[in-house]
């Protein structure tokens, strides 16, 4: 099954509609090689969710390693399954799907010898190395649960991580290399360490820098494997068991563990990677996402490989060692489909056309994004300058929760507008909503909503269901709120407007207020804190901090302890200091003043709206007039 022509996008997505039940239960039996077939598609739904988590094929069993390596042995065996180029362009390692089903198989059996068992949940923190998919996909065929741990997130965020889904073994390495520096995973995890105990630590060396060592908790990676075994049989587990957790921020409180189970998620990630990229034979797909976030899951590790692809993973940065290194690569390794994010292709664009077109890019075919709303100019640099206009520009819209793409077109069928995601997929149903939550018919503007389950759809909260219910399915009883605002035109075409909750989006990295509100009032001295996002040219947002504090308190302070309690890739990028918050008589911080203030920057922000129910409105005037000194 894929897409050709316009008329068979309709065909399919009509068919998703009316019968979900057919269409996936086709889908999941065209890309997933399954221990016992389901004969079961949908069961539950969103109007029920509060009761129980929906499920799809759940009579069907599954193992998700051996659809990314056991059943490409007799045909792919000797393709390279995984094209890794390391920090500096001269280190590469070319693994092949016979390689990689033998480095997966004694990394489970060594795994299984140390206690990991079914169900157990392991946290990874570690750089772009090809370990760090050769553990995500041992622990899938021990039907163990892991959760990657971006390696820009600070010791707390880890031992909170760590509390949250009782992890007992973490996988690190020594340190991590990009862009020619170093950073120190091993030490970071030892720190979360101390405030969460796990039995063992595994540790693989990469750069051979000195770690500390904790005897009898802490074991080298390859001390470990040479115990494996060259093969080891995968755990055959429900379609409903538990793949992976990946937390991620929210409007409020902590990040939320949010669980993706196994055989829907791999139907999807396979089904919308083959479908979204016009997936070829011979295809070389590079997307130079980070193993930590969603798109390394979906798109770097098991749909590239459900599908037989040559992944490539990338360790290093963009720029290192200069502007053109994503185009030296396609030249280098002959790359078709290349998948990256707005905030990198705006720092690249903005350093010259010459570091383009100074390699060879004939080979590509489609160009991915994904992340954050792409603008119109850098749509147009990607397409004309990069592509050469040849290129399909796949702009994809979705979600850690969606598991996979959800609204984008389909490479050389859907016709493309720069900044539009266009339209659904199969099985994606949207809904623009007004202030009233009532549905808005043909063009217009609103906030998106899904209206439909579909497979790779996240299931819960890790053992927090109602938290689930609660953040998804309370804004409309029975419909899936993403929290974005959308609008939609003439065509039909979706166009997605950004965050309408209290969630920013930093070059593509999804950052919750609360969490650096939580960290900034933790600062001695300060006595409030609240924070939005303000467009920024190259971030795409930015974080804007309106903080009450005493004189005393430092910007210094508030920057580490937003490192201290979410990670290096958290920062203040404006600060006001202001005498107290706009507030309702009642305690509730208006935030949408704020906003605007903060959108407006060092220019007047206009109307700020209905101001009679603050308790105090002259402190809008004073923050209005401290604005401009922000920085
Ligand atoms: O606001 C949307 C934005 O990223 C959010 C999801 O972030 P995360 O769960 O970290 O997943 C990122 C990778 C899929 C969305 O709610 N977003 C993602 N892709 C796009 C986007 N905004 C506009 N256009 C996109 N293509």
């Amino acid at each position: 099954m894929t897409i050709t022509t316009l008329a068979e996008y309709q065909r399919d997505w009509d068919a998703a509609k009316r019968d979900p039940d057919a269409f996936w239960l086709g889908v999941a039996k065209d890309r997933i090689t399954w221990a016992n077939p389901p004969g079961k598609g949908l069961e539950g739904s969103f109007a029920t969710i509060a009761d129980a988590p929906l499920t799809w094929f759940a009579d069907g069993s599954l193992n998700a390693s051996v659809q990314c390596l056991d059943r490409h042995l007799d045909t792919r065996g000797d393709q390279t399954a995984i094209l890794w180029e390391g920090d500096e362009p001269s280190d590469i390692r070319r693994i092949t799907y016979r390689e990689l089903h033998r480095e997966v198989c004694r990394a489970a059996s060594a795994l299984a010898g140390l206690g990991v068992k079914q169900g157990d949940r392991v946290i990874l923190y570690m750089g772009m190395v090809p370990e760090a998919a050769i553990a995500m996909l041992a622990l899938a065929r021990l039907g163990a649960v892991h959760s990657v741990v971006f390696g820009g997130f600070s010791a707390s965020a880890i031992a909170g991580r760590v509390r949250d889904c009782g992890a007992k073994l973490i996988i690190t390495q020594d340190a991590g290399l990009r862009g020619g520096k170093k950073i120190p995973l091993k030490a970071t995890v030892d720190e979360a360490c101390r405030e969460t105990a796990v039995d063992k630590i595994v540790v693989l060396r990469r750069t051979g820098d000195p770690v500390g060592w904790q005897e009898g908790r802490d074991l080298w990676w390859h001390d470990v494997v040479a115990t494996g075994h060259d093969t080891h049989p995968p755990a055959i587990v429900p379609a409903e068991h538990p793949l992976f957790i990946l937390y991620t921020s929210g409007s409020t409180g902590q990040p939320k563990g949010v669980l993706h189970t196994t055989g829907g998620y791999m139907a999807y990630a396979a089904y919308t990677h083959a479908t979204s990229f016009g997936l070829r034979e011979g295809d070389i797909y590079a997307c130079v996402a980070d193993v930590g976030w969603i798109t390394g899951h979906s798109y770097i590790v098991y749909g590239p490989l459900a599908n037989g692809t040559t992944t490539v993973m990338f360790e290093s940065v963009p720029t290192y060692p200069d502007a053109g290194r994503y185009w030296d690569m396609v030249e280098r390794h002959r790359i078709t489909i290349f998948y990256g994010a707005p905030t990198a292709l705006r720092v690249l664009a903005n350093a010259g056309d010459a570091f383009v077109k100074k390699y060879d890019r004939s080979s590509l075919r489609v160009l991915g994004t994904v992340g954050e709303p792409i603008n119109p100019t850098t749509w147009n640099w990607y397409h004309d300058v990069v592509g050469d206009k040849h290129c399909a520009v796949v702009d994809t819209w979705w979600q850690t929760e969606t598991g996979g793409h959800a609204i984008n077109p389909i490479a050389g069928v859907t016709p493309t507008k720069p900044g539009s995601a266009t339209k659904p997929l199969p099985g994606i149903v949207p809904a623009l909503r007004d202030s009233d939550n009532k549905v808005i018919e043909g063009p217009g503007e609103g906030r998106l909503f899904l209206e439909q389950p579909w497979p790779g759809q996240a299931r819960t909260v890790w053992n927090d269901h109602e938290r689930f219910v609660k953040t998804y399915f309370a804004e409309v009883p029975g419909v899936y709120f993403t929290g974005d605002g959308c609008r939609r035109d003439e065509d039909g075409d979706y166009w997605i407007t950004g965050r309408v909750d209290d969630v920013v989006n930093v070059s593509g990295h999804r950052m919750g207020t609360a969490e650096f509100e939580s960290a900034i009032t933790s600062v001695v001295g300060v006595t409030e804190a609240a924070v939005v996002g303000y467009p920024h040219d190259t971030k795409g947002q930015g974080i804007y901090a309106f903080v009450v504090a005493a004189p005393s308190v430092d910007r210094a302070a508030l920057d580490a302890a937003c490192r201290k309690m979410i990670g290096a890739h958290a920062r203040i990028d404006k600060l006001q200091l202001v005498p107290g918050l706009p507030k309702t008589r009642s305690g509730k911080v208006m935030r949408r003043i704020l906003r605007k203030i903060a959108e407006a920057g060092d220019k007047d922000p206009g109307d700020l709206g209905d101001l009679t129910t603050l308790a105090d409105p002259g402190v809008v005037e004073q923050i209005k007039q401290g604005a401009a000194k922000a920085s």
